[in-house]
């Protein structure tokens, strides 16, 4: 159990779950340690309370320098795109599977209790059903980013007790809030919210019946911290919202708030991605005490406000 007044390592803290945990961290008077390349994140979104290093996490000697003197560490630096694993499944296997193993070589006879895992609902089988999924679901992941996932999941447990590290492993459904960088391929929210200030229709991959479950970065933030404090070592945990929302109703939804006289646009389904994953989080409740607060319909107008004043 790792108290406050620590110091903490983020891998990919300039990112967007990343700057959000390490901030909260600064705020609760963790000292914070980022090691981040900058290939997605921004050094602008880091307080100047927070030690920065710009580094590969494949790197070990580098990975060895940021894990001095800590006391636990929340890997979140990844290649975050199921899409764009597909075809770059060298890089994603490189960035997500040889980075986790560069940082649990570097956290080897370190002071390091804790090793918190950021992984995903791509490691699950798809599911036929919009029902919630417990951790017992058969893994069995449709996209190399899920296989990567899954496959780091499998040494952080293997490995950290061998180093005498506690590792907890966190499954992350669809995260959106402020700050998310847009790209074609993840945060389908801040997505179809840029095309929506843009004036241009949502694009829909498939007929949009997928069933997401949605998850505030603000909860995803407290689930880091109750890996932290609680007694979760050797945890594996769904951490989403537990409520399936589809991409139909998510866009129909937007295209009312921002531009009702747009309806969204339908293109072929993409390759890797599930029909439905939504996260039984009975564990997750149990275990650290997590409730989420966010649920996605409460949160649109705050999000479409802050993508506004964001934007050029
Ligand atoms: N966003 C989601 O919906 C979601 C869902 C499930 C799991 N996750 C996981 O959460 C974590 C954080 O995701 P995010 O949405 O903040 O993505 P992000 O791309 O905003 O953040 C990732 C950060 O890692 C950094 N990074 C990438 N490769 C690196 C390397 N080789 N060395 C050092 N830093 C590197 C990037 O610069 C970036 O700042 C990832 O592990 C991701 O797989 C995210």
């Amino acid at each position: 159990m790792i108290g406050p007044h620590k110091r903490i390592l983020v891998t990919g803290g300039a990112g967007f779950i990343g700057s959000h945990v390490s901030e909260s961290f600064r705020l609760d008077g963790c000292e914070v340690v980022v090691l981040d390349d900058l290939s997605m994140g921004s050094r602008e979104t880091l307080h100047k309370g927070i030690e920065f290093i710009e580094g590969d996490v494949r790197d070990v000697e580098t990975a060895r320098k940021a894990v001095k003197g800590v006391d636990a560490v929340i890997h979140l630096a990844a290649r975050v795109s199921v899409r764009n694993s597909c075809d770059a499944f060298t890089d994603d296997a490189s960035v997500n599977v040889i980075g986790t193993l560069s940082m649990l070589d570097a956290c080897k006879d370190s002071g390091v209790k804790r090793f918190v895992y950021a992984s995903s609902m791509a490691v699950y089988a798809d599911s036929p059903e919009p029902t919630p999924i417990a951790e017992t679901y058969a893994c069995k992941p449709i996209s190399p980013y899920g296989v990567g996932k899954l496959a780091s999941e499998q040494y952080v447990r293997t490995i950290c007790p061998e180093i005498g590290i506690e590792p907890v492993v966190l499954r992350f459904f669809n995260t959106y809030g402020p700050g998310q960088t847009l790209t074609p391929y993840v945060g389908v929210i801040t997505i179809f919210v840029n095309r929506l200030l843009d004036g241009l229709p949502p694009i829909i991959f498939g007929d949009g019946e997928q069933k997401r479950d949605f998850i505030s970065v603000d909860d995803i933030v407290t689930a880091c911290a109750l890996a932290l404090e609680s007694d979760s070592g050797g945890e594996t945990l769904n951490i989403g919202s537990g409520v399936a929302v589809s991409v139909n109703q998510l866009a129909n939804v937007l295209c009312e708030m921002i531009k009702p006289d747009l309806k969204p646009q339908y293109e072929s389904a993409k390759p890797g991605e599930l029909r439905n994953c939504i996260a039984d989080i009975t564990r997750a409740k149990r275990v650290l005490g997590y409730a989420p607060l966010g649920m996605v319909e409460d949160m649109l107008e705050e999000i479409i406000e802050h993508i506004k004043s964001t934007r050029n």
